[in-house]
């Protein structure tokens, strides 16, 4: 019963390709933005100071380099599989110095291992990107990208953009039943955790409409 609560919790939400989208028409210049956790994390965590991190073997045996790369899986992951369907150029992890000039016309990856819709999710695991960061992460990437194409033709880029959010996990394997006696179990019966992190998540899906 558990896990089938925790997978409907698993929040996946690609916006936009509700409206039954023309994969084989991509426009091969649309960017692509990323939110999320280690489902969706390509090498965030691997620049920051966690004990959450896949920057070595297995990780990465199966990808095109054979090498770790930050990705918690062995080879490509959700958010690769959908840019290569697109016909997409993958996406940089935000944190990358390699995120630069016509890079930033691709979209970003702001998703961290370990982080949950909700604040106090995943706090154990040190420097991580909560999603409130992301976001912010998300208004500074676009600062910069006006700086670059200025400010129509970004607002453009955003408009237009795919957006994938997968979170939600965390909130019950690292928060809820994190350990036997967690706050959050001793707060809420499972039925209210799930309405209460269904509403938060609400809030920051509002925050990312805002935004784009
Ligand atoms: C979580 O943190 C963000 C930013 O720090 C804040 O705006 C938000 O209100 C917090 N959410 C809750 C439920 O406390």
């Amino acid at each position: 019963m558990a896990s089938s609560v925790v997978f409907r919790c698993c929040l996946i939400v690609i916006t936009n390709l509700f409206m039954a989208f023309d994969f084989a028409h991509a426009q091969p210049t649309r960017a692509f933005f990323v939110f999320g956790d280690s489902l969706a994390d390509n090498g965030n965590n691997h620049l920051l100071f966690t004990t959450l991190r896949a920057d070595f073997p297995p990780y990465g045996i199966d990808y095109p380099t054979h090498k770790p790369t930050g990705r918690f899986s062995n080879g490509l992951n959700i958010p690769d599989i959908i840019s290569e369907q697109l016909g997409l150029e993958q996406t940089l992890p935000y944190l990358s110095p390699l995120l630069l000039g016509e890079k930033l016309l691709v979209g970003a990856n702001f998703a961290s291992a370990g982080v949950g819709i909700l604040n106090d999710t995943g706090i154990q695991f040190l420097q991580i990107l909560h999603i409130h960061k992301q976001l912010k992460l998300f208004e500074q990437y676009q600062r910069r990208l006006r700086a670059h194409i200025g400010a129509e033709e970004a607002k453009k880029l955003v408009n237009k953009a795919l957006v994938l959010i997968i979170i939600g996990g965390n909130d019950f394997v690292n928060n809820y039943y994190w350990a036997p006696f967690s706050a959050r179990s001793r707060q809420f019966s499972l039925p209210d955790y799930v309405t209460y992190v269904i509403s938060e998540f609400k809030n920051i899906l509002k925050v990312i409409l805002l935004l784009s």
